[in-house]
């Protein structure tokens, strides 16, 4: 039984794997969170062809899988967090992020049933973080808050930012807002912990960190843009311009954002912290396609 004031303001008021018990209601409080209300009756799902909803409810489909995963990627953040001794607010936030992604979650299943597609089963996958022995824990959590808050969330910030830009229909622009305004705080946990981090971080520190970004942006690059024997391992974008008005891009905008982010944001960014990041090998780590 849930209060009805809980389901106005629930963002996924017809929760996915939801355990009925008394838990419901601390978990509608935390999906809730700080945001407005999605529009659901203002969807234009109802009057869209066939082929574009159909492709709406794959997309937001892909979303599901990829949202709760990054829990684990976060959750295993905040173990790095501790094993570094990193400031209390810092572990917080990294906790934070993990509910975010749930109502992320929640999200894209109500997208899923609004566009009439088939919800995949509660997805088991468990994203893992390269771990190496011979790191400090500091140089260990630096390089775990840049894959995944520096490169990862903030490049989805300025994706979504473009996505929620072009988006017509009110209830994605909703959706889309929220995902955006949630992300910015995951980009910033990252980018909050490595200045911190940086201001007492010693030499050999600052040069393993700076030596694994390469990696990082071809690995979320490979992601993004796919190789000849793969195709990209998230597909959420459409060459189809009808798909517009509902925050899809193509995947040469996805990947000539990708182009700009790095040496406009992440590498002047990480620079201004005190990582000693090498421009050129940076920019060699981008695929090119
Ligand atoms: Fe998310
Ligand atoms: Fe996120």
């Amino acid at each position: 039984m849930h209060e009805p004031d809980l389901v106005e303001y629930f963002p996924a008021d017809a929760a996915a794997w939801i355990s009925e018990t008394p838990l419901r209601a601390e978990y509608a409080r935390l999906m809730r969170g700080f945001h407005r209300p999605v529009p659901w009756a203002e969807s234009h799902a109802p009057s869209l062809e066939p082929d574009v909803r159909a492709e709406l409810g794959r997309i937001w489909g892909e979303r599901i899988p990829t949202e709760y995963r990054s829990i684990t990627g976060f959750s295993t953040l905040s173990f790095d967090f501790i094993a570094a001794g990193a400031p209390v607010d810092m572990v917080a936030v990294c906790h934070r992020v993990c509910i975010d992604e749930l109502r992320h979650t929640e999200l894209a299943v109500r997208m899923v049933d609004l566009y009439g597609a088939v919800r995949p089963p509660l997805p088991r996958e468990i994203s893992s973080l390269p771990a190496d022995e011979s790191l400090s824990a500091v140089a260990q959590a630096c390089r775990s808050a840049i894959v995944l808050s520096c490169v990862g969330e903030t490049f989805a910030c300025t994706e979504l930012s473009m996505l929620r830009d072009r988006a017509v229909d009110p209830v994605v622009r909703q959706v889309l807002t929220i995902f955006l305004a949630d992300e910015i705080m995951h980009a910033r946990v990252g980018w909050a912990y490595v200045a911190h981090a940086m201001k007492t971080a010693d030499a050999t520190t600052r040069e393993s960190v700076a030596a694994a970004v390469p990696l990082h942006i071809a690995g979320i690059g490979a992601n993004l843009f796919g190789s000849i024997e793969s195709a990209a391992a998230v597909q959420v974008t459409n060459e189809d311009p009808r798909l517009a008005a509902h925050g899809v891009c193509s995947q040469r905008e996805e990947q000539d954002l990708y182009r700009a982010f790095i040496p406009e944001v992440l590498i002047p960014g990480l620079q201004a912290c005190g990582v000693p990041v090498d421009r050129a090998a940076a920019l060699a780590a981008i695929p090119t396609q």
